[in-house]
């Protein structure tokens, strides 16, 4: 049974009334959270998304009729109450409870809607597997934990509407039905019924058109912008996400980095009442690889990697010589204490974990009170190790782990064994924000699989001035005005200086394996149009579920999101992507064709 309102109008949210509502008439509309029937007294939770309200149904005042209703009511029915607030007596004050002083003495009651038994409850503290809380993703979003996060959401949105526009950017839209352009990850594609036998891609990113707009001349540009990548998909990767998505005209990189440390300022600020220190701290992308072997290093803790190849270059261990002879290094890092802290068959587990890198090994050195314990202490002489000692600070009682590879491989490795033993030895701490800048990235990386040069960031971003004549001659050493934002270890943002000469673009679109005609075929209109009196320009763009995320302290970026995809890019709520009907099939000129 379904009442209808006819004309109750709702005075206040749930947690709303406080004590200038005390002895007034008001209209609760909500779910009913819990309910406690004591024979005359009927105790109901009446829950919306500011709180609950405590509602009672009083026998010997209230109409029988009313009471009889309120007997029916259970879990999750929809009901609207008009009754009295009044203050409850001081031993049934709640202090948990944002409203636990009041309750409504209820006199009017209309049940809206009624419920099943829903299939999980709808409470914080929940147990069950995220694939269930998926299915009902509309039931699991009712509980006050969720709805909290998209709030939050809602409100960081906001913060950035506001900061951007009130610093002179305006929002503009850009379309989702575009043109396929390779930004790194594998592009959605739309078949086009019109024109049947081409696609749209779904945009990666706004970038090409932001650009054009500062060709355009709107100087600065800000847009809430859904970006959609087709890649593996990880705990903070969704295929669909949303960028804060911003560009400026007539900027070097320093401009650009002082009106986002003052945007990340003031979110942190409105939403935690966080303090940042600014400047923010900045890094190169060397020292960032070399020290925490990572670009986007979590500075909370130490842990610190060491480069101690030219110690090792004659020794007798032939994983390290034959580590160096590739190019590649030996380095380590030192856990202070550890040598007590870690079994032996922790440290064998980490000798798994790393792994996962693809490092071949991971040799370890325990500084131990009676002497060196290590599996690698028989290829060394004692000033090796001495030196190796004295390299990395240890005293008695830290562990050394070292990892020889290729350094790409060196860097992955350590760099997680970092985190991974920070996690395990709680040496992180969580009240802090670190923020900070990582800078000077190189321009272009090998791609071994295609033997090409492959943009870092994308092809539209600039190399530094002092840089420029090595793009011919030596692209791999070539710098780029880029920046990441990166904020406890993840990057929350990362943004260029973009190339604007298309003389400049074509040099780059050659860097990275395009002959004059493929560029033009693939970015004409962009190269075109960079004729026509493009300024100087840059932006950057944020990750806005992984901001969410880590201001609403998750390392789930589902938890942040709605409606999210799985790990295998479904929804289990709607079940897509589906099979369609043969007939749309046809007016799009589409066979399907599946290779087992
Ligand atoms: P980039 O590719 O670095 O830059 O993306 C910017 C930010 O978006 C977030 N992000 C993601 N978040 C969730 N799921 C994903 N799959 C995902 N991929 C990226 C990250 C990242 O820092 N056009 C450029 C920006 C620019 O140069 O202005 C761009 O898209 O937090
Ligand atoms: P082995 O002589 O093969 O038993 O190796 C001695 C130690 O070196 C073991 O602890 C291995 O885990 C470690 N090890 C093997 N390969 C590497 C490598 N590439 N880097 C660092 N340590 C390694």
């Amino acid at each position: 049974m379904a009442e209808l309102l006819q004309g109750w109008k709702r005075t206040h949210y749930c947690a709303e009334p406080a004590q200038e509502s005390v002895g007034k008439e008001v209209l609760l509309m909500g779910w009913v959270d819990s309910w406690r029937n004591l024979g005359s007294l009927i105790f109901i939770g009446l829950r919306d998304r500011t709180g609950v309200m405590q509602v009672v149904f009083d026998e010997s005042t209230i109409d029988k009729k009313v009471f009889e209703l309120a007997e029916t009511l259970r879990s999750e029915y929809v009901i609207a109450v008009k009754g009295k607030l009044l203050e409850r007596t001081p031993n049934m004050v709640n202090e948990n409870m944002k409203t636990g002083k009041y309750e409504l003495v209820a006199t009017e009651l209309k049940v809206l809607n009624e419920s099943q038994t829903p299939p999980i409850y709808i409470t914080d503290d929940l147990n069950v597997q995220e694939q269930i809380r998926l299915k009902y993703r509309y039931l699991d979003l009712r509980r006050p934990c969720m709805q909290n996060i998209l709030m939050l959401r809602s409100k960081i949105a906001q913060i950035a509407r506001n900061y951007f526009t009130n610093n002179g950017f305006v929002e503009i839209e850009t379309p989702m039905l575009t043109k396929s352009t390779p930004e790194g990850a594998r592009d959605y594609l739309v078949p086009s019924r019109v024109h049947q036998g081409t696609f749209y891609a779904l945009p990666q990113s706004p970038q090409q058109f932001k650009q054009l707009l500062m060709l355009a001349g709107y100087d600065r540009y800000i847009q809430i912008a859904r970006c959609f990548r087709d890649e593996d998909l990880r705990a903070d990767r969704q295929p669909e996400f949303t960028q804060i998505d911003l560009e400026m005209s007539f900027v070097e990189e320093e401009d650009v980095m002082r009106v986002n440390e003052g945007f990340i300022a003031k979110l942190l600020k409105d939403t935690l009442d966080y303090d940042v220190q600014l400047p923010l701290r900045r890094i190169t992308w060397q020292d960032a690889m070399d020290r925490y072997g990572s670009d986007k290093p979590d500075t909370r803790f130490g842990l610190e990697l060491v480069n101690i190849s030219d110690l090792v270059a004659d020794c007798g261990f032939k994983v390290f010589t034959g580590a160096l002879e590739m190019g590649g290094s030996v380095r380590l890092i030192k856990v202070d204490g550890g040598a007590s802290k870690l079994t032996r068959k922790e440290i064998d587990a980490l000798g798994e974990f790393v792994k996962t890198y693809k490092a071949k090994g991971l040799a370890w050195m325990k500084l131990n009170p009676d002497g060196i314990q290590s599996p690698i202490a028989k290829f060394l002489t004692e000033e090796q190790m001495n030196a190796i000692i004295a390299r990395a600070e240890a005293k008695e009682g830290d562990i050394l782990f070292f990892v020889a590879d290729k350094n790409d491989v060196v860097y992955a490795s350590l760099g997680a064994l970092r985190l991974e033993i920070a996690k395990k030895l709680d040496l992180i701490d969580k009240s802090k924000f670190d923020l900070l800048w990582v800078v000077d990235f190189p321009l272009l990386e090998w791609n071994e699989d295609e033997n090409r040069y492959q943009a870092m960031h994308h092809p539209f971003t600039s190399p530094k001035d002092e840089d420029l004549d090595m793009l011919e001659t030596e692209p791999g050493k070539v710098r780029a005005k880029a920046y990441d934002m990166v904020m406890n270890g993840n990057e929350i943002g990362g943004g260029s200086i973009r190339i604007h000469s298309s003389e400049l673009q074509e040099r780059m679109f050659k860097a990275l394996g395009f002959t004059k005609e493929s560029a033009w075929a693939r970015f004409g209109y962009l190269l075109e149009a960079f004729k026509y009196g493009t300024p100087p320009h840059g932006g950057l763009a944020y990750g806005l579920d992984r901001l969410v995320m880590l201001i609403a302290g998750t390392n789930n970026i589902r938890d942040v999101i709605a409606f999210p995809k799985v790990q295998n890019a479904s929804c289990l709520m709607t079940e897509a992507p589906s099979e369609v009907d043969e007939k749309q099939l046809k007016e799009l000129g589409i066979k399907i064709d599946i290779q087992e």
